[in-house]
């Protein structure tokens, strides 16, 4: 990865593994033109999830949170771009359904601010530590592609 580069995890959330949203969603970040530095289907048990919202330990919607995410297997996508964070971020739409935009995952396909199909890490900090939460070294590849040319993300 070059100094540029950032990465970020996406999740495809249980309601969106159940409502049969994985190609859906994978499509709208391959079609943008990123790069796809890993991608698993896992079931999170509740100490991952623990670790992962750690931030939201205490709130009123964490036990909810919590049962949600463990509920249903998911798909976890390691995305790789410049400014890839903040991007990604925009794609996915604002958790409020009366703010999330048109045309974004949450605002195209979610009626929830719970189940809201999809996460995305909120900087590029926590991109690489959620990435490497999920993920070990070897299940993630920084490969060239010919098309990087055609995408001119400079
Ligand atoms: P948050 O990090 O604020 O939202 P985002 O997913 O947009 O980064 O919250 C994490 C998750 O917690 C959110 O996707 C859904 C859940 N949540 C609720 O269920 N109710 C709430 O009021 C909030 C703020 C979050
Ligand atoms: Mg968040």
């Amino acid at each position: 990865m070059t100094d540029t580069q950032e990465r970020t995890l996406v999740i495809v959330k249980p309601d969106g593994v159940q409502r049969g949203l994985i190609g859906e969603v994978v499509s709208r970040f391959e079609r943008r033109g990123f790069k796809i530095a890993g991608l698993k289907l896992i079931w999170i048990d509740e100490a991952l999830a623990n670790e992962h919202y750690k931030d939201h330990i205490g709130k009123p919607f964490f036990p909810g949170l919590v049962k949600f995410i463990t509920s249903s297997p998911v798909v976890v996508i390691a995305v790789q771009g410049k400014d890839v964070v903040k991007l990604v971020r925009n794609m996915m739409g604002a958790l409020k359904p009366e703010e999330a935009a048109p045309g974004s995952i949450r605002g195209d396909l979610a009626l929830s601010k719970s189940f809201n199909v999809v996460h995305g890490s909120d900087s590029p900090e926590n991109g690489l530590r959620e990435v490497s939460l999920y993920f070990t070294d070897k299940e993630l590849f920084d490969y060239p592609r010919d098309v990087e040319n055609w995408l001119k993300h400079e």
